[in-house]
């Protein structure tokens, strides 16, 4: 009877011990997949791995990539937070139980429009930052090829821009799927489609990522990439020949999300990420990674330098119905038949 009360004792310690061990080790670390600009991932992943002292690894993928990486990962998850890219497939990923809700204490601190993007995915992501859509030229090429400056959306698909015109792909780029879907609410759906056809015969390149296009202007590799605004911004801010442009007949915009992956590894680092990515000192970095968006924390004012939203006509843009996984899964077949399959 004394020998089993001896042994008893540490054999539950062991156990204890043993029990702990995974949680303990999982604390200090984060796997992220990033969405937005790489400078910017890397900078906040620096600074949050100085606050906490929690490592991070990270993957930098566009939108539509890394929705695509979550769900082929869905039964074997391996990332913890998707942090920002756009919220349409933030949105369709809450849709498909692909991301778990999670009320952040810093939510009321948030602009109405990123709280809205929580309600609407039953708070299985939340915004992180807004950026209107437009796009951007080489001052120099276009006076070097004589050609006028392009002020709408329309003027885009005349037949002087024939091949000096870049977008991402809509599979792999949010920026691209947004314009899609701002075509779709701005002209209508089938006048939309026809501006996409009419738009494609004047396309060099469906790039993957959704900045690449006004990085490749201002390396002067084409004359007009269609992007955010703010990533026009940056390419100004570096002292490139670029200009931006809001279009004449208004347009669409982001609202760049955040969500934390279904089966997280690593859920109490993911919750401390959400926490931080919210604050107003998070938040304060983006100028420093020349990232030019507005942010969600109503307290941090926008850099001086970002695209002004009070001067665009933005349009009232349905998250709801364009972040549902039916109708990007039906615009992106449709354009693919009557747009992506058109010879240029
Ligand atoms: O470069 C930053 C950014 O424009 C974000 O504002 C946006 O969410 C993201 O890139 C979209 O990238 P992609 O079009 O490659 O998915």
């Amino acid at each position: 009877m004394k020998r089993s009360i001896r042994f008893s004792v540490p054999l539950a310690a062991v156990i204890v011990i043993f029990a702990a061990a995974p949680e303990a080790q999982a604390a200090g670390k984060l796997t992220l997949y990033c969405s937005p600009q790489i400078e910017w991932c890397q900078l906040v992943i620096k600074e949050f791995q100085k606050a906490t002292g929690i490592k991070v690894a990270m993957t930098r993928k566009s939108s539509g990539e890394t929705f695509a990486q979550i769900n082929a990962e869905r039964k074997n998850p391996k990332g913890d937070v998707w942090w920002g890219g756009t919220g349409d497939p933030h949105l369709q990923a809450a849709e498909e139980g692909l991301t778990i809700e999670y009320k952040s204490p810093m939510l009321g601190k948030l602009h109405p429009w990123a709280q809205n993007q929580a309600k609407t995915s039953g708070y299985k992501t939340v915004g992180i930052y807004m950026g209107a859509l437009g796009f951007g030229y080489n001052t120099k090429l276009l006076a070097k090829k004589g050609l006028p400056a392009p002020k709408c959306w329309k003027d885009l698909t005349k037949p002087i821009y024939k091949g000096e015109v870049q977008i991402a792909s809509p599979h792999s780029s949010g920026t691209s799927y947004t314009t899609l879907a701002t075509m779709v609410q701005l002209f209508g759906e089938d006048e939309g489609f026809k501006f996409l056809q009419a738009l494609h015969k004047n396309i060099n390149q469906y790039t993957k990522s959704g900045s690449a296009p006004i990085k490749a202007a201002a390396r002067g590799e084409t004359t007009i990439g269609i992007t955010f605004l703010h990533d026009v911004v940056t390419q100004v801010i570096k002292g490139m020949p670029i200009k931006a442009v809001a279009p004449c007949e208004g347009t669409g915009f982001e609202i760049g999300s955040m969500s934390i992956i279904k089966g997280a590894r690593n859920l109490a680092s993911a919750k401390k990420w959400v926490d931080w990515a919210l604050s107003p000192g998070a938040q304060k970095l983006m100028p420093k990674a020349k990232a030019y968006q507005v942010p969600s924390n109503a307290s941090v004012a926008p850099p001086p330098e970002a695209p002004k939203m009070a001067d665009i006509k933005l349009i009232n843009y349905n998250f709801k119905k364009y972040g549902s996984s039916a109708e990007r899964k039906r615009l992106l077949k449709r354009w693919d038949k009557e747009v992506k399959a058109l010879p240029r």
